[in-house]
């Protein structure tokens, strides 16, 4: 059991991910339980990558962690002693309570827009993260967006402290229209057990809501902010999906 687990609120919740993932939740399960996505494979270098990176205790946020199921996962086994997840989803967050129960560290899940809460976080050097998360949900950002939010980690981050990205990635030269066609002409083909009514569900999820950049875009972003060193610890075979570590 957790040593304590805390659900918080932010007043500021307007974006709209928020009425998907509540209506949604379901088809979303279902997508993580027949592994569309590749969080298996994602997620088990994850493990391996948090197993051989923090020899001693280390303090984890996540922003976007939906039901932090596969983050769970990932965590056994580790030295993790605190996790603070952060989503908009109040379903989500309910199962991501129990998902991370068997996960031996403090728990904090708080409610509330991560652009918004991202500035409202403590700053001061005992209340830094060794290690910050996010999965498949920056990209909704915009470029601008995403840079700003990507400037503020180095705030949070301690020292020695690294930043994974795991999202959806287009290739260079490579434009929005092109990528979703692509991404949707694998999910009409790949992602049998969809019916169809869920099938255009997704569709209109990602033509909406999809705005990934590329692997270079966000390299210069981790220069620009001086990470220390900027590395793709995973690509999927399908090269839209990647695992991006930015150390401090
Ligand atoms: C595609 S799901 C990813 C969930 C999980 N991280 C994973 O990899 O499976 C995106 C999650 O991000 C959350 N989300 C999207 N935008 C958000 C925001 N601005 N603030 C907080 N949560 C957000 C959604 O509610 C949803 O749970």
């Amino acid at each position: 059991m957790p040593e304590s687990t805390q659900v918080t609120n932010s007043e500021n919740i307007s974006f709209h991910p928020e009425n998907f993932f509540n209506q949604q939740w379901k088809l979303y399960e279902k997508v993580l339980n027949n592994n569309y996505m590749g969080h298996r494979e994602i997620y088990s270098v994850l493990h391996s990558f948090l197993v051989s990176y923090f020899q001693t205790p280390f303090k984890m946020l996540e922003f976007g962690c939906g039901d932090a199921s596969f983050t769970a996962h990932s965590l056994l086994n580790t030295r993790i002693s605190n996790y603070q997840g952060i989503d908009l989803s109040a379903p989500a967050l309910e199962i991501a309570k129990q998902n991370l129960a068997a996960i031996q560290c403090n728990v904090t899940l708080t409610k509330g827009d991560f652009s918004q809460l991202i500035l409202e976080l403590p700053q001061g050097e005992y209340s830094k993260f060794d290690f910050i998360l996010i999965s498949f949900a920056l990209h909704h950002l915009s470029l601008a967006q995403k840079d700003y939010f990507i400037g503020q980690l180095k705030n949070l981050l301690a020292p020695g402290g690294v930043f994974i990205l795991i999202d959806v990635i287009c290739q260079e030269q490579e434009d929005r229209e092109t990528y979703i066609r692509r991404y949707l002409d694998n999910v009409y083909k790949s992602w049998s057990l969809l019916t169809s009514l869920e099938h255009s569900m997704v569709e209109k999820h990602i033509s909406t809501s999809d705005f990934p950049e590329t692997q270079q875009t966000l390299d210069k972003i981790s220069q620009k902010y001086n990470f220390a060193r900027f590395e793709c610890l995973y690509q999927d075979p399908l090269n839209s999906t990647q695992l991006l570590c930015f150390y401090l």
